[in-house]
């Protein structure tokens, strides 16, 4: 490829959100570092009150709220771990208390623990599979029941609510050496599936993204060395790695009235990696 070309291709565009959550309220779970943490800005920055959900860096939590609160609407903190029933319902009740109610659920908050299979301990898979997958059960089923009970309130959004799953490329991808993740992302694709149907006929809509790799701590070794990210790049026909931003502007639009026809859809945002890169020259 020509370098100009490339360099010029190589970061997502710097571009400023137009306001289309006004008046809503948005929890987002993971959202003190990552994907998460760029989908609350741009929540934030969309207009929308936002809920900044947390487990461990009280500063850095601190430092998204702050930042959301620079773009004039209210942001909070709130530390829970997913995977605890308690906890979530805490959560969702302080939230509540705060903005009045829920309109927005952003359920991202995920992790590694990667092994060979045959060395994979069964604390690395519950860790996983807890927090992926049993993390977004319990998100949706207590945003659920705040839609269920508000309804409808057509000055702010066509939908009672809407719920956004953040899966992985890896439901479709398997992927060798992550038995657990990949698991826990297709187990999320066919939960957002589910809730999608059962709740469309509430005006709820709920929909999934998929992001490929994604400039996070998650990944750090896969794209913070020359090779590492040209080795990454032979997987991305783009030719660039997606930046948490890229990932965020999708967020903000499934989140939105824009989207309001979008049910049970799982959106990829990979830059083309789950088209087979491989079979660009061969098969
Ligand atoms: C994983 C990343 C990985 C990407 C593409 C994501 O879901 O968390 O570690 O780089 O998929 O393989």
């Amino acid at each position: 490829m020509n370098t100009t070309a490339a360099a010029a291709s190589s970061t997502a565009p710097s571009l400023t959100l137009p306001k289309l959550l006004v008046g809503q309220k948005a929890l987002v779970t993971g959202a003190n570092s990552g994907i998460g943490r760029a989908v609350a800005l741009a929540l934030g920055e969309a207009g929308a009150d936002v809920a900044v959900n947390y487990v461990q860096g009280d500063e850095a939590a601190n430092d998204v709220v702050a930042a959301i609160r620079a773009h004039g609407v209210d942001a909070i903190a709130c530390k829970a771990d997913v995977s605890d029933e308690d906890q979530v319902a805490n959560m969702f009740g302080e939230m509540i208390e705060r903005f009045g109610t829920l309109d927005i659920l952003v359920a991202n908050a995920g992790l590694q623990r990667d092994a060979p299979f045959h060395a994979m301990t069964l604390a690395q898979w519950h860790t996983v599979l807890s927090v992926n997958l049993t993390g977004q059960f319990l998100c949706a089923r207590e945003a659920v029941r705040e839609f269920v009970r508000r309804g409808v309130v057509s000055q702010i959004s066509c939908a009672a609510g809407k719920i956004i799953c953040m899966s992985s490329v890896h439901q479709e991808i398997p992927w060798a050496g992550h038995a657990n993740y990949a698991t826990s992302k297709g187990g999320i694709k066919l939960l957002m599936e589910s809730l999608a149907q059962e709740l469309a006929p509430q005006r709820i809509r709920v929909n999934a993204i998929a992001p490929g790799a994604i400039r996070t701590p998650i990944n750090t070794t896969a794209w913070n060395t020359p090779e590492a990210y040209k080795s990454l790049m032979t997987l991305v026909p783009y030719g660039r790695i997606g930046e948490p931003e890229d990932i965020a502007r999708a967020a903000v639009w499934l989140a939105s009235d824009l989207s309001d026809y979008v049910v049970g859809t799982t959106l990829f945002v990979d830059g083309g990696m789950t088209l087979y890169p491989g079979f660009a020259t061969g098969g």
